[in-house]
């Protein structure tokens, strides 16, 4: 380790100390981010722990929704984000205007969102979701003949296929998950025929149709130490990998694909995790307003799972 790292990393410490701050990463982070982290995690575990945590302060090291959803659960605490620019291509593909068109064309249909998407478009929802939970929340409402699902679309068929439930869905799409194609796990099986295929359900139809599971990133986590596969081909975000391999040192992954690289996880820096923990910045504060209605569809969600 370089010497300027050592020290970024000792002043982390020493500072997080002093404020009563929480490094929380998201599993795609750089590895040194992840290290440096109190804990890493899916979108359903980081909102989960952002929520009974009693730091004071907590450095949201991921993508702008994720630290949104942390200020509408921790009104109290200071939600910083290391680069504010860090934001999600997917996330930006509904606006809370866009889904009230939809609500209004729509009137009788109940509105299950993604975690991935802004605080404006989580106060129109009646229940958030994550990769992790989805399957289990629209199970939750299956008295409900009508269900809207924004923004991912792919997510959206995952779901309804596993439901059996017909969803109205939005087409929206993580410009990093469809980068994975069905002749990337073709070619991976070819080299590595008894690697055992795992992918995120924000990847294509025809993608999960070719894996053994489509799972959130922490259950992929969890799947890789209790199978006894000593192979895996891994259909996400590169960074998961990093962990990956450190759960599990005797064991092999591959991505499916180099190309699948989300640029704004990869933003957040250790030196940026110092500086937001010496100018307490970049502060992410939802309004109070909007803040009351998204806080009502997480915490239905947190409820059900
Ligand atoms: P997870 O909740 O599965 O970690 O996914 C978040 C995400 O942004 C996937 O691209
Ligand atoms: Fe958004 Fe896709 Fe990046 Fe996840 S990987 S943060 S869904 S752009």
């Amino acid at each position: 380790m370089k010497k300027l790292e050592k020290e970024i990393i000792r002043d982390i410490k020493r500072l997080r100390k002093s404020r009563r701050a929480v490094i929380l990463a998201h599993n795609y982070q750089l590895p040194e981010v992840q290290e440096i982290a109190d804990y890493c995690g899916d979108s359903l575990e980081l909102s989960r722990i952002a929520a009974r945590t009693k730091a004071r302060i907590v450095v949201f090291c991921g993508v702008h929704f994720m630290a949104e959803t942390a200020s509408i659960l921790c009104p109290d605490k200071k939600i910083l984000m290391p680069d504010i620019s860090a934001g999600c291509p997917m996330a930006d593909m509904i606006t809370g205007r866009q889904l009230r068109s939809l609500k209004h064309r729509h009137p009788q249909a109940t509105v299950v969102g993604y975690v991935n998407t802004s605080a404006e478009v989580k106060a129109e929802l009646d229940i958030c979701c994550t990769s992790a939970n989805a399957v289990a929340v629209v199970n939750a409402l299956k008295d409900k003949k009508e269900i809207i699902f924004v923004p991912d679309r792919n997510l959206a068929d995952f779901v309804s296929r596993r439901t059996g439930k017909r969803l109205i869905a939005w087409e929206g799409f993580c410009p990093i998950h469809v980068k994975i194609l069905p002749e990337d796990i073709k070619r991976s099986k070819r080299f590595h025929p008894r690697a055992c295929v795992i992918v995120h359900p924000e990847c294509s139809p025809e993608v999960i149709a070719l894996s053994s599971a489509a799972l959130s990133t922490s259950q992929m986590s969890k799947f890789t130490k209790s199978n006894k596969a000593k192979e895996f081909i891994i259909g996400t975000e590169a960074g998961l990998i990093y962990k990956l391999k450190k759960d599990n040192p005797s064991k092999e992954f591959y991505p499916a694909t180099e190309m699948a690289v989300c640029a704004d996880m990869k933003r957040t820096t250790i030196g940026g995790v110092l500086r937001a923990l010496e100018e307490l910045k970049y502060e992410i504060r939802v309004s109070d307003k909007i803040r009351r209605r998204a806080r009502m569809a997480i915490e239905r969600m947190i409820q059900i799972l």
